[in-house]
């Protein structure tokens, strides 16, 4: 099967955990807009989202779903969205379509973060991926000095000003043992908005398309 084939395979799945009421968080990415097209190939009716990208907003607006300001809405029960890569403790990183600070955000008013990927995204330690950190413009040196401190090589993404206004740092080399460590290091470098580990929080439930089906993985 193709990555394509497996993305919407994956997609179709995650329909299933749609509130019947309520709002639904949508995250940002290639999978994610599979999911929004199945959304709307098999008529669910989702009630309002509240979105992590511009993108994702354009997306579910074009097929006649409410998007909310999240700032107007309470902690709601289900967030989807994808991943750049997965470890066996439902950790992540995310960020590949800087839009990390708001998947973040959307993350932790959910009561569940379900991550739908294919199985490209599984990996035994984090790190491979280049971790996305997205900074303020003006600290961006500054954040590298210590990024290199950290052991990782950061490399400015170009031509990439995300939905924030601000620039994404690339931090290539980084092999992650202790992600809930690094992630607290990352975010506490003043310069730093948001660094794309989900460690603290990860995913509650992973589904992940094979060539023999979808799998599901929990948090224990
Ligand atoms: C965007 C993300 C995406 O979820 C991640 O990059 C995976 O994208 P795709 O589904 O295209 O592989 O974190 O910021």
């Amino acid at each position: 099967m193709t990555q394509d084939e497996l993305k919407v395979m994956v997609a179709k799945e995650a329909l299933q955990y749609i509130p019947r009421q309520g709002i639904l968080g949508v995250g940002s990415g290639s999978t994610v807009e599979k999911f929004i097209e199945q959304i709307k190939l098999n008529g669910v009716r989702v009630e309002a989202a509240v979105s992590s990208s511009e993108r994702t907003t354009a997306l579910l607006k074009a097929q006649g779903i409410r998007v909310l300001d999240p700032n107007t809405c309470e902690p709601y029960a289900v967030y989807i969205d994808g991943a750049d890569e997965v470890n066996d403790r439902l950790q992540l990183i995310k960020g590949g379509g800087a839009c990390l600070t708001r998947e973040k955000i959307l993350t932790s008013m959910a009561e569940k973060f379900i991550c739908i990927v294919d199985r490209s995204k599984l990996v035994t330690t984090l790190g491979k991926f280049p971790l996305p950190v997205e900074v303020i413009p003006m600290g961006r040196e500054q954040v590298a000095r210590q990024l290199r401190r950290l052991g990782g090589e950061p490399v400015l993404r170009a031509g990439c000003i995300t939905d924030n206004g601000c620039e994404i740092l690339d931090v290539h080399g980084l092999r992650i043992e202790d992600p809930l460590t690094l992630e607290q290091q990352i975010n506490a470098i003043p310069g730093v908005v948001t660094v794309g580990l989900f460690a603290h929080k990860g995913a509650d439930l992973v589904l992940y398309a094979t060539d023999e089906g979808v799998r599901h993985k929990e948090r224990v």
